[in-house]
């Protein structure tokens, strides 16, 4: 396969657009050696917003590309806040990114609030039976992979076979979605996720499309919601409807908002580290084979993988009055896109950061977010799920061998895979 280890490679900052969905499909030694020279030239650069249809544009937005930044403004929400809006470039309006943003775009204390009643639906219990069932979920998603390429030429879509069903499962059996909605469920959400990608859309425009996805999604979550009133049950659907924080529940507008965000957050990122972190292994089979032998690497190396693919390449954050920040002086009203996958290589943060070592230790990456109220609150989740599928593909698929290139999401946001070929050379 063609492989995509970063080296440096000559690039013309003028010529880098963060806002076009389209330069990021490049290769990622380009956007490496781009954001090494933001970092070190222009770490505070300023770019355009991109025009969407139906959406007015505004006045641009500042890209944060070095750690200490990000991090400055990451910890300090009451003068960098997410409740203007944390996951679109554009001032989209407020019922709309709270919608899909959920408590992602809220700030303090309405944030803390609804923060407070899902974190008390993430049971240690609740919990754990999720944390038993990632293991009988990825077993049975590989066991399906290979009989996939058995009945085949031995090849099988790593994306497609692998990387989105396992947290599309989990998602959905913590939810207690029903089989026969779960296939809306995935498309739904890469429409939502898709960022436009005008092969995600099959028909209308973007938004309309989007807009449409969100209130599906809302109308099977309030069906859910209404019938668990009635008959509860063991799942973090039934817990969301009845938990209580000082009196208030959440509507089933809130719950249908929360599940968006566990898709879009819980869903697509674990999807892309899985299928990019096996694209990074396929890339360094030194490490490849150093993490195989060894399962006492599993915490560092899932760590890694985080680290490198950075799956969300970005949030946003509005400052809330004028100031200065590392020489920076802002206004109120500016925007900054924290660029995660950015800091995760600044030299000043982690030695040799173009190096993917899976024994990195310590690794203070952002890829689950930096210091702050919204750190991410399925992170102990999505490790236990990437520790427990890299370990049984060690295991179950040893033969797996990506055949690649993978064909990459036109999205700034979502650091995504839509197809990674590979075959099985063991069924042939
Ligand atoms: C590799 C997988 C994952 C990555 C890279 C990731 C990354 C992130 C990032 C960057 C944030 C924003 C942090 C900030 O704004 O400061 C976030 C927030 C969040 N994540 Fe994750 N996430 C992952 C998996 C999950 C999973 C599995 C779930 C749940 C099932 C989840 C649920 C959430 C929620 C609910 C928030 C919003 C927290 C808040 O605003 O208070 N994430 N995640």
């Amino acid at each position: 396969m063609s492989v995509e280890v970063p080296v440096p490679v000559p690039v013309d900052l003028d010529e880098v657009d963060l806002s076009d969905r389209d330069w990021w499909v490049r290769p990622p030694a380009e956007r490496h050696a781009a954001f090494d020279r933001l970092r070190r030239e222009r770490p505070f650069a300023f770019f355009a917003e991109p025009e969407i249809p139906g959406i007015p544009t505004g006045p641009g937005y500042r890209a944060v590309t070095r750690y200490a930044d990000l991090e400055a403004i990451s910890s300090q929400p009451a003068l960098f806040c997410s409740g203007k809006g944390a996951v679109s470039m554009q001032d989209i309006p407020a019922e709309l990114h709270e919608f899909y943003g959920s408590l992602i775009s809220m700030d303090d204390p309405r944030h803390a609030k609804i923060r407070r009643i899902v974190s008390k639906t993430f049971t240690p219990r609740m919990l754990e039976r999720t944390l038993d069932s990632v293991r009988a979920v990825v077993d049975d998603v590989l066991a399906a992979a290979r009989r996939t390429a058995e009945a085949g030429d031995g090849t099988i879509d790593v994306v497609a076979d692998i990387a989105a069903p396992i947290p599309l499962r989990v998602i959905c059996d913590m939810m207690g979605i029903p089989e026969e909605d779960r296939p809306g469920v995935l498309n739904r959400s890469n429409i939502i996720l898709s960022g436009g990608d005008p092969e995600l859309i099959e028909d209308g425009d973007p938004l309309t499309a989007f807009l449409t996805a969100g209130m599906e999604m809302a109308a099977l979550m309030e069906r859910l919601a209404a019938e668990r009133l009635e008959q509860p049950r063991e799942d973090l659907t039934t817990a969301l409807v009845t938990t209580e924080v000082d009196g208030e529940k959440l509507s089933h507008q809130e719950i249908a908002s929360f599940f968006i965000l566990l898709l879009v957050a819980g869903n697509e990122t674990t999807r892309n580290a899985l299928s990019q972190g096996l694209l990074a292994l396929a890339e360094h089979p030194d490490q490849r084979a150093r993490w195989a032998a060894d399962p006492g690497l599993d915490r560092t190396a899932v760590e890694e993988v985080v680290r490198w693919v950075s799956p969300v390449t970005w949030m946003r954050r509005t400052a809330t009055r004028d100031g200065e920040l590392n020489g920076h002086r802002f206004s109120a009203g500016d925007k900054f896109l924290l660029f995660y996958a950015a800091a995760n290589r600044d030299p000043e943060a982690f030695r040799d950061p173009q190096v993917f070592d899976v024994g990195r230790d310590p690794n203070p990456h952002v890829g689950f977010g930096s210091k702050g109220p919204h750190f991410c609150l399925g992170a102990h989740l999505a490790r236990r799920e990437l520790a427990v599928a890299f370990r049984a593909m060690f295991d179950q698929l040893p033969d797996l061998e990506v055949t690649g290139p993978p064909d990459r999401l036109r999205s700034s946001f979502v650091n995504g895979l839509k197809r990674l070929p590979a075959r099985l050379t063991g069924v042939r």
